[in-house]
């Protein structure tokens, strides 16, 4: 994809890898629009951005997505980019003498179906275009579960064979689809800490690595693999899985 001229849809805009993307996009000559829930931000990002639009979106309800995708098709015809980048992340404990399901089906409404229903709604003005991308942010632990993430991980896992699916369908019609695959990076994505967390990666690095990628030919598997989401990916074709997974998860 060409990396200015665009008109961009960013779900998760609001923060994070989501709201980095879309102020770089933005300074590269896009034209940005943001969606999420939290209206204050929306309006606070958009405002510091001069013709970055945001827009509320709730990708949990259905109903709303299907009346934002009209939306957009109405203010914005030319749309040739959505970033599925929403998500959640929450811990679970299936060890509890009770399980609580209420963060996997939280999880599995935000980051499986909310991604299907806002692409699915799209779709028709995506292909209209001469050429459009989908790029969905999957990560590192599709490959490589942190156990105390199940359903986290596993929407991931979920995504990254969807997406090869989704390419495939899609071959003949002038929208390239694209799996950010991200590593751990200094988000508010399982709370404040991880944002300090030296382990993970520097926002603003990431984001330069992603726009570095997106510069160069992509590869006919679609993936944008960060580097340092390498290990995780190839672990099992690299005969390390189990090592690496003992490694990280203990025993
Ligand atoms: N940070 C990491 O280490 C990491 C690693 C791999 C992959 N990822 C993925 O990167 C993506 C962005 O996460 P992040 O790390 O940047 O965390 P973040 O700062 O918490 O961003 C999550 C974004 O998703 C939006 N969102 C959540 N639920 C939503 C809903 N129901 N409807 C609409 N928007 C919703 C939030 O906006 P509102 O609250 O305003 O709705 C927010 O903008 C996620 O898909 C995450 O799984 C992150």
């Amino acid at each position: 994809m060409l990396l200015s001229g665009n008109t961009i849809l960013i779900t998760g805009g609001t923060s994070g890898i989501g709201r980095a993307l879309a102020e770089a996009f933005h300074q590269r000559g896009n034209r940005v629009i943001i969606a999420g829930r939290r209206q204050a931000l929306l309006d606070e990002i958009s405002a510091a951005h001069p013709g970055m639009q945001g827009m509320p979106l709730d990708a949990d309800d259905a109903r709303a997505v299907g009346a934002f995708a009209l939306e957009i098709g109405e203010r914005f015809p030319d749309l040739n980019v959505l970033i599925n980048n929403a998500g959640i992340s929450k811990p679970e404990d299936f060890t509890a003498n009770s399980v609580d399901l209420s963060a996997a089906r939280a999880i599995i409404q935000t980051n499986i179906l909310g991604v299907l229903e806002i692409t699915a709604a799209l779709l028709p003005t995506l292909e209209r275009q001469p050429a459009s991308t989908i790029i969905t942010t999957s990560s590192g632990l599709a490959f490589m579960p942190r156990a105390n993430f199940p359903t986290y991980c596993a929407s991931k896992a979920f995504l990254h064979s969807w997406l090869q699916s989704l390419r495939f369908q899609l071959r003949k019609t002038p929208v390239e689809v694209l799996e950010l695959i991200a590593p751990y990076v200094q988000t508010e994505l399982t709370g404040q800490s991880q944002a300090a967390d030296p382990h993970a990666m520097p926002l603003a690095d990431y984001v330069a690595e992603v726009m570095q990628m997106l510069e160069q030919p992509i590869p006919p598997s679609g993936e944008l693999l960060a580097r340092r989401a390498e290990a995780l990916r190839w672990a099992e074709k690299n005969g390390e899985y189990e090592q690496l997974f003992s490694a990280r998860n203990g025993r």
